[in-house]
């Protein structure tokens, strides 16, 4: 079924089409496809481009995630840890201050989906970052190119729902969506359904995570591998879990850095609070247009249930359970 999939990619503008549609899920329309329900310009003129016009490089790091997993902490870490050199976490000037993490690290498919520029353009753009370059993804692992180093990002779906919810409403103005045909309980039945962005969010997960497990160990330069974090674990230990992503992206902290504080320093950087102080997370819209404060809100785990009710997290529980079962798989 993986390999139908990528065949398929090429054929993809005149395949959009024909591919069931969902509409009710806000901000985009949204197209079924190798299992999953992705934007339609996403599938049309995204996932076309990351294959036949991305040249991924043996340093690449592709932070991936389903949306709303905490993919701005994870790229405003990875990037704050592979510029270091160049970026001191201390500087006064660092990009981080200045720029919100999405205009740092940039998504690979959205901008091949959305952007004016043809695909040549977009993928020159690419080619002008430092290395090693930190791209991010919100795309499934079986639309992804071979050989590239991943670092996902996993997190409770009752959480990832309640967030993408509230986001979709902070940002409701500037995306045009109609919040009263979107109420929690609809983006909840669609969640659930797993006709929204980037789901069924379990089976998004559970990609990853077989990746993860196949992989894991048996890795050299260039072969594709899958470090798989959790953002409630990133929480309770943010320290520990950047080391292994340094580690993972081939640019472990020296004992002389650690002594100096180094990695503290950059969790320091990429927390929420310092992150909610940045003029351009205050005020500022991203590159994509989408106003820089929807991005940062809580950043806790657990914060569904003041949203949701008890049923309707047991309604997500239960249909993550079943669907996990019905697969075998676990994580
Ligand atoms: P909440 O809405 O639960 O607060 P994404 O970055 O994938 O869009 O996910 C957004 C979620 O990550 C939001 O969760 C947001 O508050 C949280 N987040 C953003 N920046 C963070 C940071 N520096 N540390 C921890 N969580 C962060």
């Amino acid at each position: 079924e993986e390999k139908q999939c990528l065949a398929s990619f090429a054929k993809m503008a005149e395949l959009v089409p024909t591919l069931p549609l969902e509409t009710r899920c806000p901000p985009l329309p949204l197209r079924q496809h190798g299992g999953f329900w992705l934007p339609e310009a996403t599938l049309r003129r995204g996932v076309p481009a990351v294959h036949a016009v991305f040249a991924p490089r043996p340093t690449d790091v592709l932070l991936a995630s389903y949306p709303k997993s905490g993919t701005t902490w994870l790229k405003a870490l990875a990037f704050a840890t592979a510029h270091r050199a160049v970026h001191p976490p201390s500087a006064h000037d660092h990009p981080l201050r200045r720029r919100n993490p999405h205009d740092c690290v940039p998504f690979l498919e959205i901008g091949f989906a959305f952007a004016d520029d043809d695909a040549d353009a977009v993928a020159a753009k690419l080619e002008e970052l430092p290395a090693p370059r930190v791209l991010a993804t919100h795309l499934p692992f079986s639309f992804l190119p071979e050989r590239l180093r991943v670092v996902y990002i996993c997190r409770d779906p009752k959480d990832a729902l309640v967030s993408f919810w509230l986001f979709i409403r902070k940002s409701s103005e500037s995306l045009g969506v109609d919040m009263e045909s979107f109420p929690l309980q609809e983006a909840l039945e669609l969640f659930c359904e797993g006709r929204c962005f980037g789901g069924p969010q379990w089976r998004h997960v559970v990609e990853y995570w077989e990746a993860s497990r196949r992989r894991r160990g048996t890795g050299g330069a260039g072969e594709q591998q899958v470090l798989f974090l959790r953002y409630e674990e990133m929480l309770r230990d943010a320290v520990g879990s950047l080391k292994t992503m340094a580690e993972f992206m081939g640019c472990a902290f020296s004992r002389e850095e650690e002594e100096r504080g180094v990695v503290e320093a950059i969790v320091e950087l990429c927390s929420m609070e310092k992150l909610k102080e940045v003029e351009a997370n205050r005020n500022g819209r991203t590159g994509l247009g989408v106003r820089g404060d929807a991005f940062f809100r809580k950043g806790v785990a657990g914060d569904w249930s003041s949203h949701m009710t008890p049923e309707m997290g047991k309604m997500v529980d239960q249909v993550v359970e079943d669907e996990l079962r019905v697969r075998g798989s676990a994580f």
